[in-house]
Order: structure tokens, then sequence, then C-alpha cells
């Protein structure tokens, strides 16, 4: 027996009707991202493994084991699958000078690839939605992000995502607290598990994230990195939380929230869900004012965040108007006797005055197309046999609902099609 393949560990296929409740989404976002005045890049899936490296940073969890990286065994480049969206959509206004014209929104939408442990809502490859604003300082910039994202819930209809905020400095602020954190576990070193005892040393911030529940009181009594911020950061953040407030999007300010990524200052944030179980962070971002001038720009403030796919429509499929979702359907259905070249023109003609038609391709009894046209969901048939060649006329028959059919010519029947619309 020859082997059969499978779509490999974490990575997942679409098809109706889940692909078309993807399609929805995504015509939902772009109308979204059009009304913020967002303009889309769209930058390759693989990218020098140095640009990840130095954007997320080495002590990060994606560097450090989650990289699909390769070398390319034609030119012994180090490539990799772009894990996430902000380093590439940087490199991308650096390459093409588009900077130059002043602060950019740029949008992105597309497959990420992570080599994590997959479970419900934690994939391989997986598809974010990203937004960068390139050139933005004010706290109204990273306000305006927040508007925009409980806007899009209000368009989805979601209610229980939760906005968490907090501030993690600039990194002079954050080098301070990093001594004075791993000072405190040092102390505690014995209470530490694997991972945290091996980030003690490289990234002891990111213990405060540790989902390990020996670990929470410990992580509790931690100091506290907002006492240590820089006073900037500190203007910066209660100028936001102000202008929130005004603006009624309630939030949370979460002190733990340090975010996986390293490339961030300031402002980090989460929109959280307690309905999709342990992976319930369906969007993420922050501020990275110094990423630009990393690599290779001149200084320039930015923020932006990315939200998943995947459990945002897994909060979607929750609510029976988006599993209900059956894509276009057909205005007509096109029953032909003789598979001529008649019933392939007419149905051209129908689909160029704007109708979305099927044609019945492989001929059969009228009997067995009639259930194929009822299966489809089809509006209408259209019945091409023998008599109406012979006439020129076509026979239309609504499939929902009442009316008879009738034999007409292709002017009425698109006039009886559109009139029923
Ligand atoms: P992130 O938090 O790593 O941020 O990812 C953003 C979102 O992508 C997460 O909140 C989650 O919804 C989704 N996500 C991440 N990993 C997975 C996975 N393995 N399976 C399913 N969904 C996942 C970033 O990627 C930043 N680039 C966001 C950003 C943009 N910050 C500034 N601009």
């Amino acid at each position: 027996m020859t082997a059969s393949f499978q779509a490999v560990r974490g990575m997942n296929d679409r098809f109706p009707p889940e692909s078309f409740r993807w399609a929805r989404l995504e015509n939902v976002l772009r109308d979204w991202l059009d009304a913020y005045g967002y303009r889309e890049v769209r930058f390759p899936i693989v990218e020098a493994t140095g640009l990840f490296v130095r954007s997320i940073g080495t002590a990060t969890d994606i560097v450090e084991k989650e990289m699909y990286s390769f070398v390319d065994g034609l030119n012994g480049e180090s490539l990799t699958l772009r894990p996430e969206g902000t380093a590439s959509c940087v490199r991308l206004a650096l390459q093409h000078h588009l900077l130059y014209d002043g602060p950019q929104r740029f949008w992105y939408q597309g497959p990420m690839f992570r080599h994590e442990r997959p479970q419900k809502g934690r994939y391989r490859q997986f598809h974010q939605c990203g937004i960068e604003a390139l050139g933005f300082a004010g706290p109204d910039a990273d306000a305006e992000l927040i508007l925009m994202t409980a806007n899009l819930w209000r368009r989805l209809g979601l209610q229980d995502v939760r906005l968490q905020i907090n501030s993690i400095g600039s990194s002079d602020a954050r080098a301070r607290y990093r001594t004075v954190l791993q000072a405190y576990f040092r102390q505690h070193v014995d209470a530490l598990d694997e991972d945290s005892s091996r980030r003690l040393e490289t990234n002891p911030l990111r213990i405060l994230d540790s989902k390990n529940g020996d670990l929470k009181e410990l992580i509790a009594a931690a100091p506290q990195l907002s006492e240590y911020l820089d006073e900037a950061s500190h203007r910066h953040f209660e100028a936001l939380l102000a202008l929130l407030q005004e603006a009624g999007v309630p939030y949370e300010i979460n002190p733990r929230l340090v975010r996986g990524l390293d490339y961030y200052n300031a402002t980090v944030f989460e929109w959280v869900t307690d309905r999709l179980g342990a992976q319930g962070t369906v969007c993420g971002g922050g501020r990275y004012d110094g990423l630009v001038e990393q690599l290779g720009g001149k200084p320039t403030p930015a923020c932006g965040f990315a939200m998943g796919l995947e459990r945002l429509l897994g909060l979607l499929e929750q609510d029976s108007d988006w599993q209900a979702e059956t894509g276009a359907v057909p205005d007509v259905y096109v029953l032909n006797q003789q598979q001529t070249a008649w019933a392939l023109r007419l149905s051209e003609d129908l689909r160029n005055a704007g109708l979305r038609v099927l044609y019945h391709a492989g001929g059969g009894s009228f009997k067995a197309q009639f259930r194929r046209a009822d299966a489809s969901g089809a509006r209408y048939a259209i019945i091409l046999g023998e008599e109406e060649r012979e006439r020129q006329l076509l026979s239309l028959k609504p499939l929902r609902g009442q009316g008879e059919q009738r034999q007409v010519s292709l002017d009425e029947a698109l006039r009886l099609i559109r009139a029923n619309g």
C-alpha cells in the first residue's frame, strides 16, 4: 500500500464551511483597517535568521527554541520561517525608505511559524493580523491602537475580551529592575523550576510570566517594575490611562505583563478572554521605540499589535450566526442536457451580468441535476434542454419559495432574478 500523507503536526488545513468563516473574518478586518487608514504590506514568509534574532532577542522563547530555521542548501544562507510580523514590517519599511515620507500606518496578515507544543489555540503554523504604527511617539497613538481593537470587538459582536495593560519602562529602567529582580530570585533559587532557573541568568523578567502555580506566591511578592519606571515612561503611561478612561475603555493594569519579545518598551498590552481555555490571549502588542534604530534606521518611535486569527475564530465560532456561515451561494444553477457550448456561453453571459452561476458539468439526468441544484443553495435553476435550444429561450425555475417554471429570454431572466435579489 502507498503511504498516505498528513498535514504537518500543528499546521492545519482549512476547508468549507470553516474556510467561509475565515473569509468572512478577513472581510470584516479589511473594512475595519480601511476605516483607520491602515495600508496593507506583504513581506516574504522567509527572512534572514539574523533579523528575528536581533529584534525578538536571543533570550526569548521564540529565538531560543521555537524558530523554524534552516540553512538554504543552495547558497548557505541561514533563513527562518517568520515567527511574527513586526520585524519583517520594519525591515520592509527601512529597505524601501518608506519612513522618509513621515509616519506610516501598515497592516499585514498571514501565516506565522513557531515550533511550540500544539494544543487548542496554539499551533505551529498560525495566522496573525498585525498592525504597525511607525513614527508615532505620543500616548494618543497607543490609545488609538487600543480603541481600534475595542472597535473591532464591537464590529464582531465580541463581549468577553478584557484589556490588560502595563508599562515596562525604558531599557535603562528595565536594566535597573532586572538587577533587583535577579537579586530577589537568587535568594529563592531553590524554589525555582528548571525554566525559571535558566531565565534567572538570561531573562529574569520572564519568570514573572511563568504559568507554574507553585511559583505564584514567590512571583507575587517580587519587587514590581512600576517602582523602577523612568520618569518619561511613567508620564506616558499616566497620559495613556487618562485617555483610555476618558474614551470609556475599561482596562486592568497587570504589573506582571511583560510580553515575550524583547523589542518592547513603555506600553505593553494584551486582550484576553476566559472563553478559550489556556490560550486566552487573542491580541498582544505595545510600543517598540528602539526597534527601527536597532534594525539600522533613524530613531523612530513606533507601536503596534497582532491578533491570532485562530483564536479570534475560536471565539466567533461560539456564536450561532458564525456557525451558520455558508459563504457566497450561487444565484443560479445551470442545468443542461447536451453539454453544449451554448450552455457554457449562456452561463458566461449570466456571470458577465453580475450573477454567481454554477454550471452543471458532466451531464446526467435532469432529476440528478436538480438534486445538485437544490444542494447548491442556488436561488434559481436555469434549464437548457432541446426545446429551449430550438426556441433560443431558457427555462427559469425558482428553487426557494413559490413560483412556476417559465420559459423566458435571457433579458427577462435577468430582470426576474434581480427583482428577487
Ligand atoms: P505575540 O504576542 O507573540 O506578539 O503574538 C500575537 C498573537 O498571536 C497572540 O496574542 C496570539 O493570539 C497569537 N499567537 C501567537 N502564537 C500563537 C500560536 N502558536 N498559535 C496560535 N496563535 C498564536 C507578536 O507576534 C508581536 N509581533 C505583536 C506586535 C505587533 N507587537 C507590536 N506590533
